[in-house]
């Protein structure tokens, strides 16, 4: 197999284009859900920078007819022939796109996913820096919409801020793992964090301990 770096040997969006995903990110997600689980049938999910697809399309075949998916990203995404796929364009920072998710999804969520980028510039530490701030939304999203228990899939750029984003991400999931897939190049620090078992956000002073621990268990 030819070097993830080489544009000539790109496997990997060879095998996207072939598999009829609209990005080769969707190799990504599919490693992702096959090692770690991140996706079950009926779920709602929540995808952050959805264009232009390639997540998408992924969620929907694993969340089924029962489930629903919600895709937003500040650029337009061309409409999937998808029945459960609702898309929202905006940005992810916006108070009033959030209220959309909210309406859309009736308020909580079973998995969070983001694979928003900024527009990179080539300077490491910049790109780094707004990364984490994209990153950062994910969580804010997650603290009000993800139902306990639940999953996050966070993208990050390896860097100076990421011990410290790391710590905040694991004070409010049980389990929390670094993982770069097979279809990340090797020359980008990408990696992505594979969060499960949600224990924190402010809906949980609002549940019982009995059922907080039903929602553990359904994982
Ligand atoms: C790497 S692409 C996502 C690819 C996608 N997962 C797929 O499989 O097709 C990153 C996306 O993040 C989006 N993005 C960046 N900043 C954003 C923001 N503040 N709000 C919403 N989307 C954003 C970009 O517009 C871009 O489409």
């Amino acid at each position: 197999m030819p070097g993830k770096g080489s544009i000539l040997g790109d496997y990997y969006y060879r095998e996207a284009k072939k598999q009829g995903y609209r990005s080769r990110s969707a190799l990504k997600l599919l490693e992702i859900c096959q090692k770690f689980r991140i996706i079950k049938r009926g779920d709602i999910v929540l995808d952050l920078g959805a264009a232009p697809g390639g997540w998408l399309q992924v969620s929907c075949r694993l969340v089924g007819e029962e489930g629903l998916v919600i895709g937003v990203d500040i650029s337009e995404i061309e409409p999937l022939p998808c029945k459960n796929i609702v898309l929202l364009r905006g940005d992810a920072r916006s108070p009033e796109l959030h209220e959309s998710i909210m309406k859309t999804s009736g308020g909580m969520v079973d998995v969070i996913t983001s694979d928003m980028a900024p527009k990179f510039t080539g300077i490491h530490d910049v790109d780094h820096g707004r990364q984490i701030l994209l990153a950062g939304i994910a969580l804010e999203l997650a603290d009000k919409l993800l139902r306990p228990g639940g999953k996050v899939v966070i993208k990050v750029l390896m860097g100076s801020d990421f011990d410290v984003f790391r710590r905040e991400v694991k004070s409010r999931f049980s389990d929390v793992r670094i993982f770069k897939p097979s279809a990340s190049r090797d020359s980008s620090s990408e990696v992505y964090l594979i969060c499960r078992g949600f224990i924190g956000g402010s809906q949980q002073l609002l549940r019982s301990p009995e059922e907080r621990s039903d929602d553990l268990a359904r994982g």
